[in-house]
């Protein structure tokens, strides 16, 4: 209901901060939060220098695949070593994807609503997160390659884990409990 970024709650020296999914990292990284949560996704294309990764909290749960047409022929595409033009968010994850499968692809960076590229002729397929799938089939698509599974996973700053250790320690702890409960 609230526009403010910092939500106090009933615990002392213990705030949320809301910030957007691919900041987490960073924030935790220099220690402007001392803890976060974010999807495995985020964390690769982050590179998750700088954070300590204790936990998959098994949330969140979702595939990040790449997906084009269904009348598009991938296989064939890929087997004619044509050069092929993917949009996605996640461009790190994807040209390391791709380079460890000797593909050559072009790779066009977006913010968003990625399923939109194939269909309006910006790419000939994208890298994107999927769930349901409902967005994908929608839109005529189909996902051609699965590169991971994706959950959320709950990232500490290492000097903070160091110096809050009374405080972060107990977290973790009772966080490893509830995702393994
Ligand atoms: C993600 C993703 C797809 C959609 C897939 O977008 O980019 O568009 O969810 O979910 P589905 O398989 O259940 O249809 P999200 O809503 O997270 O917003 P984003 O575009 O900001 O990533």
């Amino acid at each position: 209901a609230s526009r403010k970024l910092i939500i106090p709650t009933s615990r002392p020296g213990v705030s949320f901060v809301v910030v957007r999914p691919t900041d987490v990292p960073t924030y935790v990284q220099y220690g402007a939060a001392d803890a976060g949560v974010a999807g495995k996704d985020i964390l690769l294309e982050h590179g998750g220098e700088g954070l300590y990764q204790p936990l998959d909290l098994g949330i969140g749960r979702c595939r990040l695949v790449v997906a084009a047409k269904r009348s598009y022929d991938w296989a064939g595409t890929i087997q004619r070593g044509a050069r092929i033009r993917v949009a996605t968010k996640y461009v790190k994850t994807a040209r390391e994807h791709f380079a460890a499968k000797g593909m050559h692809v072009d790779l066009i960076k977006l913010y968003g609503s990625m399923e939109l590229a194939p269909l309006v002729g910006l790419a000939d397929a994208i890298v994107d997160v999927v769930s349901t799938g409902n967005t994908l089939k929608a839109n005529g698509l189909r996902a051609v390659e699965e590169i991971m599974g994706v959950s959320s996973h709950l990232i500490v700053n290492p000097a903070s884990l160091k110096l809050k250790r009374a405080a972060l320690a107990p977290l973790i702890e009772r966080l490893r409990a509830a995702s393994h409960g």
